[in-house]
C-alpha cells in the first residue's frame, strides 16, 4: 500500500482524506503538478516548483508549502514508497469552508495540498517511445487560460478516450487551424534540423519539458522555431514529437492516419530523447 501525503500528514492511501465540500471536488478549484523521478531522483523539481507557484498566484490562491518544505515531501514520498522510477503527483485547491458556493471561501481557509506517488517502471526505458505515438486531431475547446496548471482536465481525458476509439495514442487539438497541444504534452514537428513548436501563451501549458528540451536542442546545434503550425504541415514534417514529465520525448510517427517520414521514430528524435534523459539524470536531485 502506497503512503500518501494530506496536509501536513504522511498516511496510508486508504486513510487518507478530504471533504466532500473540497473546492477542488466541486469546482475543479486547484492545481498540479507532476514531476519525474529516475534512479529514485527528482527530474527538474525547481522547474515545477516555480510553475506551482505561478499556477497559484494567476489564481490568487495561497501557497500552503514552501519550497524547501515541498522538495523534503517529495523526497520523503520517494523514499517511503521506494520508489527508483515513477512519478510524484501533487495538488492544491482553494480548500474548503463547509459548504458549496460560487464565492471564494473566507481568506482564512486553509488550502489542500495532496500528494503521491505513481510507481512506474521502465519509464524511460519506455517501449512506446521506439514505437512512437499515433495521433489523432480534435478542436481544442478547452477555457482560455491553459498556461495555468489547474485540475480541470475532463476535455483532455475525452481526447484521450477519442484517440483510443480511434487506435490510436493521443490527441493533439486544433485552435482556429493551428496546434495547441497534446491532451497531457506539447507539441513539435521536425523539417530537417529545425524544430517547430507553438510559442508560449494563454493557449498553452509553459511545459517544464519544453524549456529544458528547446535548450537541450540549442545546444546540439538544432535549430527551434517557435510559431504555429497547422495539422496538414505537421502531415507533411520528417519528424514529430511530444514532450512532458511522463513522456519525456515522445516520437509521434503518424497524424491522423497520415504516415510521418517511413513511419519509425526517425532520427532527430530519439537523439534528442537521449540527450534529454542524459542530462536530466546529470541535475536530478
Ligand atoms: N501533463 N500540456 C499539457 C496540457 C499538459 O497537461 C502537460 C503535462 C504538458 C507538459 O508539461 P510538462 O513538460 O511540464 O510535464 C503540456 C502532465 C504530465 C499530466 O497531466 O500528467
Amino acid at each position: 500500500m502506497r503512503t500518501v501525503y494530506v496536509n501536513g500528514e504522511y498516511l496510508p492511501e486508504t486513510e487518507a482524506k478530504v471533504s466532500i465540500f473540497d473546492r477542488g471536488f466541486l469546482m475543479a478549484d486547484g492545481v498540479y503538478e507532476v514531476t519525474s523521478v529516475l534512479d529514485g531522483k527528482l527530474i527538474d523539481f525547481e522547474g515545477h516548483a516555480t510553475r506551482l507557484s505561478r499556477s497559484l498566484n494567476e489564481l490568487e490562491m495561497k501557497n500552503p508549502i514552501s519550497k524547501a518544505d515541498l522538495l523534503e515531501v517529495h523526497r520523503e514520498l520517494v523514499r517511503l514508497n521506494g520508489v527508483d522510477e515513477g512519478l510524484i503527483y501533487l495538488q492544491i485547491t482553494r480548500g474548503s469552508d463547509g459548504d458549496r458556493d460560487f464565492v471564494y471561501p473566507a481568506e482564512d481557509t486553509e488550502p489542500t495540498i495532496v500528494m503521491f506517488t505513481q510507481n512506474k517502471p521502465g519509464l524511460a526505458d519506455n517501449p512506446a517511445a521506439k514505437r512512437g505515438a499515433r495521433i489523432i486531431s480534435i478542436e481544442d475547446i478547452r477555457w482560455g487560460r491553459r498556461d495555468i496548471k489547474t485540475v480541470q482536465l475532463l476535455y483532455p481525458s475525452m481526447g484521450k478516450m477519442m484517440a483510443k476509439k480511434a487506435g490510436c495514442d493521443d490527441a493533439w487539438m486544433v485552435q482556429d487551424g493551428f496546434v495547441t497541444e497534446g491532451t497531457s504534452n506539447n507539441a513539435y514537428i521536425v523539417k530537417g534540423n529545425r524544430i517547430i513548436t507553438r510559442a508560449l501563451s494563454h493557449e498553452i501549458l509553459h511545459g517544464i519539458t519544453r524549456a529544458a528540451v528547446l535548450r537541450f536542442a540549442k545546444e546540439a546545434q538544432m535549430e527551434v522555431e517557435e510559431r504555429n503550425f497547422t495539422i496538414e504541415e505537421a502531415k507533411e514534417a520528417d519528424e514529430a514529437f511530444t514532450t512532458s514529465a511522463s513522456g519525456f520525448v515522445m516520437p509521434v510517427v503518424e497524424i491522423d492516419g497520415a504516415s510521418l517520414g517511413d513511419g519509425t521514430p526517425g532520427r532527430l528524435v530519439p537523439r534528442l530523447r537521449e540527450i534529454y534523459l542524459d542530462e536530466m539524470r546529470k541535475s536530478a536531485v
